[in-house]
C-alpha cells in the first residue's frame, strides 16, 4: 500500500458526471468489477509466495518440475503457471513455462532487483486489517515500506524519463543549457527525475537523500545512465541532514512532501531556504488536490496516506502559505503534481 501520486486527475466537473449515471439505474458491473480487481493481485501474491519463478532462472521447465521445486501440488501449479502467462509474467511454449524480462528481472528473490517485498506488502491481508483498526480507532499504522524495491520498478520506468523533462521545462529549466547547477534530489528514490536532467546537461551535480537500500538502485541507475561522476549520495534521514547554507541551486522534492506532517513540512521548507542559493529554486513534484475534490485516484491515496502516515495530498494554497512563510517568492503552480517556488535574490 504506497502514494504514488505521479497520476493526472479530472477537474471535479467531469468527475462529479461520470459519478451521477451510478444515481440513476443500478450498476452490477461497478460491483463485479471491485471484488474482480482484488483477485489478480492475489494470484501473484501466491505465486511469490510458493516461490514459483526461481526454478525457472535457468530455463524452461514443466509444472511437475516447478511443483516439486515449490513443494506444490502439481495440478494446482499448472493453472497458477497458466494464469500467470495469462498476466504476462510467464511464457508457455508446449508443456514448458519460462520467465519474461519482467519476471526475471523483478520477481526472482536472488536478484538485487527483486520486488516481491514490495508486492507482498502492498497485497498482505494484514495491512488492511490494521487499516481497518485505523478507520475505527484515528490511529495511522505506519507499515515499513521496502522502498528500495518500489525504486527498481520505478528505475525501469521509461514513461518517467519524458515526464521529467516535461516538468523540468514547465519549470522553466533548459535542461539543454550546459551550465554548472547543483541539484539536491531529496528523498530521491531512484533518482530518475533529476537524472534525467543531468544526462542532458553534463554539468549538472546531482545531490541524492534517501536511505542506503535505496540509494544503492540510484547508483544503479546512474550508471545505466552513464552520468555516475555527476551524482554524489548523503544516506540519511532528510529531516536530519545538516545542509549548508546556500548548496545547492535546485532542490527537487518529488513525490515526498504528502507523506510528511504540516509541521515536518514547514520546518523543511525553512531549512530548503538556507540550502538554496539566492534565486535558487524549489520543486515539488506530488498531487495537489483541492478540497473536497471527488477523483478515484485523489479520493483512494489520499485514505491510504491519512491510514498509514495520518498525511494527506495538501492543497497548493497550503503549500504557498508554508513557502510564504519560509520566505520563498514567486511561488507557482505549474500543473495538477508540480510546483515551483523561488528564492529572493
Ligand atoms: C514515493 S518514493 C518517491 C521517490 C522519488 N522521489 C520519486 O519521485 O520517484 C518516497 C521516497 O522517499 C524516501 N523517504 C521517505 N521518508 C524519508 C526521509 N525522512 N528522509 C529521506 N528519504 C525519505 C523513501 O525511502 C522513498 O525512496
Amino acid at each position: 500500500m504506497s502514494a504514488q501520486t505521479s497520476e493526472n486527475f479530472k477537474t471535479p466537473d467531469e468527475e462529479t458526471s461520470a459519478s451521477r449515471k451510478e444515481l440513476q439505474y443500478p450498476n452490477p458491473l461497478l460491483v463485479h468489477k471491485f471484488y474482480r480487481e482484488g483477485l489478480k493481485p492475489q494470484i501473484l501474491r501466491m505465486a511469490l509466495l510458493l516461490n514459483v519463478f526461481s526454478p525457472l532462472r535457468d530455463g524452461p521447465q514443466n509444472a511437475k518440475k516447478v511443483a516439486k521445486a515449490c513443494n506444490a501440488n502439481e495440478t494446482g501449479m499448472s493453472f497458477l503457471l497458466d494464469s500467470l502467462c495469462a498476466f504476462g509474467f510467464l511464457d508457455k511454449n508446449k508443456q514448458e513455462y519460462q520467465l519474461t524480462a519482467t519476471s526475471s528481472m523483478f520477481l526472482i528473490p536472488e536478484q538485487a532487483s527483486y520486488v516481491g517485498n514490495w508486492v507482498l506488502e502492498q497485497t498482505n491481508p494484514t495491512i488492511f486489517l490494521n487499516m481497518l483498526d485505523t478507520l475505527r480507532n484515528g490511529e495511522p499504522f505506519f507499515p515499513n515500506m521496502p522502498w528500495h524495491e518500489l525504486a527498481w520498478l520505478e528505475s525501469y520506468d521509461t514513461s518517467r524519463f519524458d515526464e521529467s523533462l516535461e516538468m523540468w521545462e514547465i519549470a522553466g529549466i533548459d535542461v539543454n543549457k550546459q551550465n554548472e547547477v547543483r541539484i539536491g534530489d531529496l528523498a530521491c528514490g531512484c533518482g530518475i527525475t533529476s537524472f534525467a536532467y543531468a544526462s542532458c546537461n553534463k554539468y549538472a551535480q546531482i545531490t541524492c537523500v534517501d536511505n542506503q537500500k535505496v540509494l544503492d538502485v540510484a547508483q544503479n541507475l546512474a550508471e545505466r545512465m552513464d552520468i555516475t561522476s555527476q551524482v554524489t549520495y548523503i544516506p540519511q534521514n532528510l529531516h536530519d541532514v545538516e545542509f549548508v547554507d546556500r548548496c545547492y541551486d535546485i532542490v527537487l522534492l518529488s513525490n515526498i512532501t504528502n507523506f510528511f506532517s504540516p509541521e515536518k513540512n514547514i520546518d523543511l521548507f525553512q531549512r530548503l531556504y538556507s540550502a538554496l542559493e539566492h534565486n535558487g529554486q524549489l520543486i515539488i513534484n506530488v498531487t495537489m488536490a483541492p478540497p473536497n475534490m471527488i477523483n478515484e485516484h485523489v479520493n483512494l491515496y489520499s485514505l491510504i496516506l491519512w491510514a498509514i502516515t495520518g498525511t494527506s495530498f495538501y492543497h497548493f494554497d497550503l503549500y504557498k502559505d508554508w513557502l510564504s512563510a519560509a520566505g520563498f517568492v514567486e511561488v507557482k503552480l505549474l500543473s495538477n503534481l508540480w510546483l515551483s517556488a523561488k528564492k529572493a535574490m
